[in-house]
């Protein structure tokens, strides 16, 4: 669909909006880089790392499980059309959540941002969530989706850093054990054991995120983060939690808010990691701060705001993905 010229900023005449391809993601990683560095620039704040590959395994990701709901604004250029803008959004259960939305520099504030998300918005009818997470430093993200009702409710703070005192934690309650996903799914993947897990899975979190999103799932065996059950006295599962060997801890889902550090702190002892420590803490979960903080994590960066029109998760018990990604 190519955007009329009455009624709309002449900036944007000749603006073509179509689905993404898999060849568009790299441009979609540059611009998503460069317009975050124009941002942070401005605030005298560092460039983010010149590493486009985990940035570029979300968009596959994203693209592969929402295809309509990866869109790019293409304008025609030298040697071909040129990526302005795109945004992508996913649809888990009834959470349609806002992944990604970035305008080159040059092109801001022209109406762009606005455009997209119109396109990628589900219909009128749509009965579920709206969400996203926002730099809590950028208004035009703020202004643009609080129109929609998509407003600011809690931050979460990336803490990264050495796990230098590593009895900050409590230890797991007696009872409660371990038990890594790779030893219950051992088979094929349509095994009873892999079958028995992801029911056990996805009812924590239609629990406590709201849907279930075995994709993600998926998504994060690929990424080599490694999952663990944990199991009560009694067998009853209590949650479940993720630990990467470059040191992404989470998502972490626990049915009693009490488990999120004790969690935390098993998945830090018994998954190695190449590098540093990095957790999103939900303001939500006061617990986890605290402890983290003592473990000898900090914080370099200003918060994230997870942004909602209407509640849908427990953040007290649940430690999400990333900020793309729920
Ligand atoms: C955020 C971003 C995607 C928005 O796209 P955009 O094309 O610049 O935005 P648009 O021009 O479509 O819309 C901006 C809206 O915010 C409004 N706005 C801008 N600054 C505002 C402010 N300080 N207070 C209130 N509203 C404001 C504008 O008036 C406009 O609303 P309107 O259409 O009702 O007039 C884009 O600016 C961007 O990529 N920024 C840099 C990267 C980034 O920070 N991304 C978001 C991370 S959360």
């Amino acid at each position: 669909m190519t955007i009329r010229a009455r009624g709309l900023p002449l900036a944007l005449v000749g603006i073509t909006f179509r689905a993404a391809r898999p060849e568009d993601l790299p441009g979609c990683g540059a611009i998503w880089r460069d317009s975050i560095n124009d941002y942070l620039g401005r605030l005298n704040r560092p460039e983010i790392p010149d590493e486009l590959g985990p940035i570029g395994r979300l968009h596959t990701h994203t693209q592969a499980t929402d295809p309509d709901r990866f869109v790019v604004a293409v304008v025609p250029g030298e040697g071909g059309k040129r990526i302005l803008a795109f945004g992508s959004a996913v649809e888990r259960g009834r959470i349609w959540f806002l992944s990604m939305l970035f305008v080159r520099p040059e092109a801001q504030g022209q109406g762009l941002g606005r455009a997209i998300l119109e396109r990628l918005l589900p219909a009128p009818t749509f009965d579920g969530v709206l969400a996203t997470a926002i730099d809590s430093l950028q208004p035009i993200s703020t202004a643009l989706y609080a129109r929609y009702g998509i407003v600011p409710r809690m931050p979460i703070i990336d803490l990264r850093g050495e796990v230098d005192r590593p009895d900050a934690f409590a230890d797991l309650p007696d009872g409660v054990v371990a038990i890594p996903f790779e030893s219950i799914a051992d088979g094929p993947p349509a095994s009873p054991g892999h079958r028995a897990l992801a029911e056990q899975v996805d009812a924590l979190d239609r629990e406590l995120l709201g849907a279930e999103h075995p994709q993600d799932h998926r998504f994060l065996r690929t990424e080599h983060r490694r999952g663990f059950l944990y199991r009560g006295a009694g067998g009853a599962v209590l949650g479940y939690g993720y630990a990467g060997e470059v040191g992404r801890i989470g998502p972490i889902a626990v049915r009693d808010a009490a488990l999120l550090e004790p969690v935390a702190g098993h998945l830090i002892a018994t998954v190695p990691s190449r590098g540093a420590r990095a957790i999103w803490v939900p303001g939500a979960a006061p617990g986890l701060m605290p402890t983290l903080l003592a473990a000898g994590l900090r914080i370099d960066e200003f918060p994230l705001l997870v942004c909602w029109d209407r509640p849908f998760a427990d953040f007290s018990r649940y430690v999400p993905i990333s900020p793309g990604l729920l």
